[in-house]
């Protein structure tokens, strides 16, 4: 799985929704709001045109069409993108194309023809079959819809299928959170998200926080649920859990702290240039000035260089999610910085067994996994 420096990933942003959730900060807007497809696909386009050049003949790995909901876009539009981008860039044979799609009658219908644009692994968001929490979370699709979205997406043709599935939901009881895992693990799809529901600034349910179970409650679903998926899939990052060659190709390069390259509305990029120098950019947010700038230098919401002193609380923020862990050898390619950077680092968070060390590969121990952010806190610059 340990990509060569030189591949990298395309991630295409489509920032409209039918409505918007309570719980969601993502760059989405209620499709009300200036939607325009046609215009759309024409500004990721010109956007496309310019992102090229920055990668050259660097070969493309992965592609991610995430939202917002990229599933209201017709499959022509889909493949009108897609082949610009196979105009354009250096794609790899086995390219890994992810498309998000909700769970909606309209959205599901269209299945077939996205596989047949070139899609070969859908990520659905269930978030749960229960049609009091769907409710809750103020999800236009219900239970039924659900269940009959992933039928869809099987016959279809998809081999690669995640369904994204939500803990930790208002009134939420741990047998109810089991029985959500136990119906998505019934579909075999071979992937499986299970994010908790977090309160984010900018939402709804922050402004009004909706009561959620206790700590301990939580606690239980997720061990729970742990335990039931442990009987079909493997856990390879916090929330993420696949059969063998199912893992997400596109996460797992973001995860390694590989290189990308976003097109669309408040997409986001990171480079690294010939010196070993990274670089973080992203488009500007509101789609109508996206729209407006897309392909000049204006479409540009902000750019940043990754200072040296910062660069291994970011590989580490983003390695250590990982259960595989890292080399100092990945650590090295990535960053290009010398391993005697972090050496003292491990030393500490292995003495504090928040971290082993197993034939030259580091990663968390499970206190560690737990402690995320109090193992991470060691390798910030102040620290
Ligand atoms: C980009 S989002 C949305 C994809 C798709 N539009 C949908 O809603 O089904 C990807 C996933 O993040 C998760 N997510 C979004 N907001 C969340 C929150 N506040 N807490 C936990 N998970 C969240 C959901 O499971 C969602 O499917
Ligand atoms: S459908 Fe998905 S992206 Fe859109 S608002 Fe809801 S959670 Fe956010």
């Amino acid at each position: 799985m340990i990509q060569s420096p030189t591949d990298y990933s395309l991630y295409i942003h489509i920032p409209w929704c039918v409505k918007k959730c309570p719980y969601c900060d993502f760059n989405s807007h209620e499709k009300r709001d200036n939607y325009n497809e046609e215009a759309y696909i024409d500004a990721l386009i010109r956007d496309l045109n310019i992102e090229a050049i920055k990668v050259n003949s660097r070969i493309l790995k992965s592609i991610f069409i995430g939202g917002g909901t990229p599933s209201l876009f017709s499959a022509q539009s889909i493949d009108k993108i897609l082949s610009q981008v196979d105009q354009q860039l250096n794609i790899t044979d086995d390219v890994e194309i992810t498309l998000e799609a909700n769970p909606g009658t309209f959205e599901a219908e269209k299945f077939t023809d996205f596989h047949q644009a070139g899609i070969n692994r859908l990520s659905i968001g269930i978030q749960s079959f229960n049609d009091q929490h769907l409710k809750i979370l103020g999800r236009i699709h219900n239970s039924e819809q659900a269940h009959r979205a992933i039928n869809m997406a099987q016959d279809a043709g998809f081999e690669r299928i995640n369904l994204d599935v939500m803990f930790g939901l208002p009134e939420q009881t741990v047998e109810q959170a089991i029985q959500d895992i136990d119906l998505a693990l019934g579909y075999q799809t071979g992937h499986l998200s299970h994010y908790q529901l977090t309160l984010e600034k900018n939402t709804l349910f922050y402004k009004h926080p909706p009561s959620l179970p206790v700590d301990d409650q939580i606690w239980k679903m997720q061990t729970e649920c742990q335990k039931q998926i442990a009987k079909q899939l493997s856990q390879y990052e916090v929330s993420a859990y696949a059969a063998e060659q199912q893992q997400s190709q596109h996460n797992v390069n973001y995860w390694q702290f590989g290189d990308y390259i976003g097109i669309g509305a408040g997409a986001h990029g990171k480079l690294t240039n010939n010196n070993g120098e990274v670089f973080r950019y992203w488009k500007k947010k509101q789609p109508r000035e996206y729209m407006n700038t897309a392909g000049n230098p204006e479409c540009i919401g902000g750019e940043n260089k990754v200072i040296e002193a910062e660069l291994p609380f970011e590989f580490m923020m983003n390695a250590l999610r990982l259960k595989s862990g890292f080399t100092l050898q990945q650590f090295t390619q990535r960053t290009r910085l010398h391993a005697s950077t972090i050496e003292p680092t491990l030393i500490t968070l292995i003495d504090k067994q928040l971290m082993g060390l197993n034939n030259s590969i580091y990663k968390c121990t499970d206190q560690g996994w737990n402690f995320l952010n109090n193992t991470l806190e060691h390798f910030l610059p102040s620290a």
